[in-house]
């Protein structure tokens, strides 16, 4: 679906999260939802926190899991992704935080696996993924699924591409700083959501964009994978779908 701007497609998204909120509240049901970072979501999340301060919009049922989080890293760090869902999103929200899921960037190397083994296990536990929401990075990654990434790999320990790191360099003051490996949900994982939305912004998006929809399926380009999904749907803006 294309959108003339981002501000108008970010609220539709945020709508269609609102709904499935709400038809879970009538059914006394938990919702889950798959939630990712990155420039991308941020209008997501201000409409979300829009529509629980002016409409009532209540998290109390919402349970979340996000995709992904740099290793090692602190979550009170400025660069974590806890402080980036916290500042964006759950601050400004009645979400309880036990219903609250990011990958632990704290952990031992040797308690990394089992951590991610938990992780998939939880959301199975819960009747896996509602909706799972991604960006796209310049290498083609979601979450951190970077090129040879397996469709069927699971929630793991993975060594960032050079082009991530240097599209990270800003938020780190210096890609020396950037870590140069992360913690993320498999692409196995985000398949199994029952409904995926991708989206994407903006001139700077438009190449990768083509490649993910009309590029040969290949690890290479891990967003490729999409393809073969049925409930997967592209949200982007004029500009992200000029080369389309
Ligand atoms: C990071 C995140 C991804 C995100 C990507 C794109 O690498 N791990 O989940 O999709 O950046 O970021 P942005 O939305 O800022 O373009």
């Amino acid at each position: 679906t294309v959108y003339p701007d981002q501000q108008i497609a970010s609220v539709r998204v945020a709508e269609r999260i609102a709904r499935l909120i709400r038809e879970k509240q009538q059914n006394k049901e938990q919702v889950v939802l798959g939630l990712a970072t990155g420039a991308t979501p941020v209008g997501v999340y201000d409409e979300l926190v829009r529509l629980h301060r002016e409409e009532g919009l209540s998290f109390r049922n919402v349970i979340t899991f996000n995709l992904d989080e740099y290793y090692p890293m602190q979550p009170t760090a400025a660069q974590s992704y806890v402080t980036f869902m916290n500042e964006n999103l759950f601050n400004h929200i009645d979400i309880d935080r036990e219903n609250i899921h990011i990958p632990d960037g704290t952990l031992p190397k040797e308690q990394v696996h089992s951590f991610c083994l938990d992780y998939e296990r939880k959301i199975e536990a819960l009747g896996g993924l509602d909706l799972q929401i991604l960006g796209i990075g310049r290498t083609g990654h979601i979450g951190f699924n970077e090129p040879g990434s397996a469709p069927n790999s699971g929630t793991r320990l993975v060594t960032l591409d050079e082009l991530t790191r240097s599209d990270a360099s800003r938020d780190f003051g210096g890609k020396e700083n950037v870590p140069t490996k992360a913690i993320t949900m498999g692409i196995g994982t985000i398949f199994k959501a029952r409904e995926i939305i991708l989206m994407a912004w903006s001139g700077k998006k438009a190449p990768i964009i083509r490649k993910a929809v009309e590029g040969e399926m290949s690890g290479e380009v891990p967003a490729t994978y999409l393809q073969l999904s049925d409930n997967v749907e592209f949200v982007l803006d004029e500009a992200a779908a000029s080369e389309l």
